[in-house]
């Protein structure tokens, strides 16, 4: 039994949390492997509704296990507030969740860095979420980043704190114009994170190889999406780590022989948030009622996205990069209405087709689109590919043709009910 990768396949959003909901049935324990609290997963059970940050919305499920993985950046302080909402509403996180000793935190001199870097460079600024993730894995890669582990041994992590304050508070106050932290501050942030999650921190990368020799099934959980992957996205306009394949690997310490499905979660149409290129974004009629029929309002930050058409040349690419075996295609309820949908089928540079661009150049690229027939039927109640009305199956093929890749889920709708095998 291999384990299976689920991949945003676009700019993040795609409804990942809804697909790995669903996927979560299939597995026994589910891994978020990188990214932090800039992600925003919503997942609606029984007209209640649930919105996760850092933990997997596996966790759901009494009889699944979570595991944030040593690649993801955890904020001490939103993984309390959000494991103590969630406990609120009955849900078993302290036995059923175990994070990474090998994590990174993020602590509040990260966000203020984040907000300040964006300050200082108004004119090509990356319109990030401000939850620090970037300062953070800068710091993980300037080895001077604190882990999850060491809050064991607190002799340990106090030298720490204080070697990392040095520099830290200088830059806060020479270059930010910020105040400065003492030692104690972050140690009360720390001591009270392990008060009340200690007891959840492992070696996740051995616990999970364990149990994939007791015979377990592994859903290994991606946050954000391949355009926004730090070296094979939109680079600047990226997030600071490794959403795609190599990401998944990275962050959780399995390997390639360990995985053998992976599906990437795409939109029926794209998103983005935040700045950076966008060759397929809709005009403003058409953008705008994407974006309200899609309820495309960011789950973290409350953004409007900017909103478009599906992008099959980017998928294309996503599915390489990637290795995807699978497309889950969501959201297609979204374009009914519409009477001729668009479909990006390359690029256009300075008048020559463009389409192995890199995406980093994207900003120079027009679309080149192909229109399809849209349908007028409300197909929210459909719940296989046959009880599609015939231009939207027609749509859904062009889609799989276009990409090479199978489309082998779809969902028509928020809650758990609304996803079906194609
Ligand atoms: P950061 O991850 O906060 O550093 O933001 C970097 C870029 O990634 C910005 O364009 C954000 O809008 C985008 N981003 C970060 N997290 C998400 C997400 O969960 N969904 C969509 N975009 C995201």
């Amino acid at each position: 039994m291999g384990s299976i990768v689920a991949i945003g396949a676009q700019w993040g959003d795609e409804g990942k949390a809804k697909m790995i909901d669903y996927l979560t049935r299939e597995s026994d324990i589910v891994v978020r492997y990188q990214g932090g609290a800039n992600a925003g997963h919503t997942v609606v059970v029984n007209d209640e509704k649930f919105v996760f940050h850092l933990i997997p919305s596996g966790i759901l499920h009494e009889d699944k296990k979570c595991v944030i993985g040593n690649g993801v950046v955890l904020d001490p302080i939103l993984f309390i507030e959000e494991m103590e909402v969630l406990e609120k509403k009955g849900i078993n996180v302290k036995d059923n969740l175990v994070i990474s000793d090998a994590a990174h935190f993020i602590l509040p001199y990260h966000k203020i860095i984040d907000a300040a870097l964006e300050e200082f460079q108004q004119e090509n600024k990356i319109g990030t979420t401000k939850r620090g993730i970037g300062p953070c894995y800068s710091d993980k890669c300037l080895r001077i980043g604190i882990r999850v582990g060491d809050i064991m041994d607190e002799k340990y992590l106090k030298s720490r704190i204080t070697t990392v304050l040095k520099i830290k508070n200088l830059q806060l106050q020479g270059t930010y114009n910020e105040k400065p932290f003492t030692v104690e501050e972050i140690m009360d942030i720390l001591m009270t994170f392990k008060k009340k999650a200690g007891n959840l921190i492992k070696n996740t990368q051995t616990y999970l190889h364990q149990e994939i020799a007791h015979g377990k099934k592994i859903l290994l959980e991606g946050a954000q999406g391949y355009g926004l992957d730090m070296d094979h996205g939109t680079y600047p306009y990226v997030t600071s780590s490794n959403p795609s394949i190599g990401g998944a690997l990275l962050g959780t310490g399995l390997n390639s022989v360990n995985v053998t499905e992976v599906i990437g979660i795409a939109k029926a149409y794209v998103t983005r948030v935040g700045e950076g290129p966008f060759p397929s974004e809709a005009d403003e009629e058409a953008g705008e009622r994407l974006r309200v029929n899609g309820n495309e309002f960011g789950a973290t930050t409350g953004r409007p996205r900017r909103t478009g058409w599906f992008d099959a040349t980017l998928l294309k690419k996503s599915a390489m990069i990637n290795g995807l075996t699978q497309i889950a295609l969501t959201k297609l309820d979204v374009l009914t209405g519409f009477e001729k949908i668009k479909v990006c089928v390359g690029y256009d540079m300075d008048g020559e087709r463009a389409d192995d661009v890199c995406l980093s150049r994207y900003y120079k690229v027009k679309p080149i689109y192909v229109e399809i027939d849209g349908w007028e039927e409300n197909i929210s109640k459909c719940r296989s590919f046959e009880e599609l009305p015939i231009n939207c199956q027609n749509y859904v093929k062009f889609l799989e043709d276009e990409v090479g890749t199978p489309i082998t889920y779809i969902s028509v709708g928020p809650g758990r009910e609304y996803t079906f095998k194609k």
